[in-house]
């Protein structure tokens, strides 16, 4: 066996990863069987497939849970390091609690995660590239069960594809979906679940053919406050008038949006600057008072966003950046033309990617070596 880990594979345009799937060598597998209460070690799989009967709750139910985690190669391209797995561990168990499934404990958690990456480490993007390795952990009801009640045996399982990143670099529009509620109010908002997901995919579809990149929810009991973008989290910027740093980063605080891994690492590095950070109730009606917003998650990295527009058009009090129309009202963070995100999004994001590719210090011990 040669040095660990092995050069990037010649297959890959490497300038030019984009997000979708790529096949790698395999993927990890352990079952959980209520008969024993245990999960399986760990074996490797040498292909993409799972074999799996048609009447798993997981097809029939929707019993299933998914995390997103990325593996980052360091300067000089000698090691490998994942990006916070031990936080990933965690919401999946919540995950998995939510959808009556057993959690995966940390440790077997920790450790798929990493003989994924490490059995596919050719496939982990050059560091120069800035492209990471998406990791896709996933638990599902696997046996045979056709009455509603929970199953024999459960699937945990870790793939790897090399990726770039979801929405890009440049600015995106955003729409508010009014149609469609992702998650109900007392529902599974708050997990990593394929059926807050699924149905959302008409919706961003349809956004995305009139030219908006991403899609983001209210409160579905309401369409009152802000909860998450279809694909990441919400951090909205409020610059005050004392100066450069008087910079205040603004999260949701709603039970129906997920624990953003990429959200709480920027908020900790707003602190380490001096900025404040608020997690609490974020009006609809506030969105033009934000300097910048900027959406964050595993895929998306920070996407700076260039507008919100919502159909209707009573929320938003007259604004420089507010526009509307007969059939709608838009607040603009980033004008036309302009490619760059705005300083706030560009200094978290320079620092956020320093520290996952190794270029800075991990102060906050964030990296975890393969
Ligand atoms: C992630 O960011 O890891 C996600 O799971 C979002 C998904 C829509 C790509």
């Amino acid at each position: 066996m040669g040095a660990f880990p092995p050069p990037p594979v010649n297959t890959i345009d490497w300038s030019n990863v984009g997000f979708r799937v790529r096949e790698v060598n395999g993927h990890i597998e352990s079952t959980y069987s209520v008969h024993t209460g245990k999960w399986t070690p760990i074996k490797y799989v040498a292909d993409p497939y799972m074999r799996i009967h048609g009447m798993a709750p997981a097809l029939n139910y929707g019993q299933q849970a998914y995390e997103g985690l990325k593996a980052f190669r360091l300067p000089g391209d000698n090691d490998i390091a994942i990006f916070r797995p031990d936080r990933n561990a965690v919401r999946l168990q919540h995950s998995a609690e939510v959808a009556c499934m057993p959690p995966v404990p940390v440790e077997l958690f920790l450790e798929a995660v990493k003989a994924a990456v490490a059995l596919n480490a050719g496939y982990v993007p050059p560091h120069e590239t800035g492209a990471a390795m998406y990791i896709r952990p996933q638990i599902y009801g696997s046996s045979a069960q056709l009455g509603l009640s929970a199953p024999e045996e459960y699937t945990f399982c870790v793939f790897v594809i090399p990726t770039g990143l979801y929405h890009g670099v440049h600015p995106v529009k955003a729409l508010i979906l009014d149609e469609f509620d992702r998650a109900a109010p007392n529902g599974t908002g708050h997990a990593k679940v394929g059926g807050n997901y699924a149905p959302v995919l008409r919706w961003s579809d349809k956004a995305r053919a009139k030219g908006y990149g991403i899609t983001l929810h209210l409160d579905s009991a309401r369409h009152e406050d802000i909860d998450e973008f279809s694909t990441s989290g919400f951090i909205g910027v409020k610059t005050g008038g004392g100066g450069s740093d008087d910079i205040t980063l603004v999260v949701p605080d709603s039970k129906c949006v997920i624990d953003s891994v990429t959200s709480s690492s920027v908020l900790t590095l707003a602190q380490s600057y001096g900025w404040k950070v608020e997690k609490r109730v974020i009006k609809y009606a506030e969105l033009p008072s934000f300097s910048e917003v900027f959406a964050a998650g595993t895929a998306a990295a920070l996407v700076p966003i260039r507008s919100i527009t919502r159909r209707g058009t009573s929320g938003f009090a007259a604004g420089a950046n507010v526009t509307k129309t007969e059939e709608a009202e838009t607040v603009t963070y980033i004008p036309e033309g302009q490619e760059d995100a705005g300083p706030v999004c560009l200094k978290v994001l320079t620092d956020l990617k320093g520290i996952q590719l190794g270029k800075k210090e991990d102060k906050f011990g964030w990296r975890f070596a393969v």
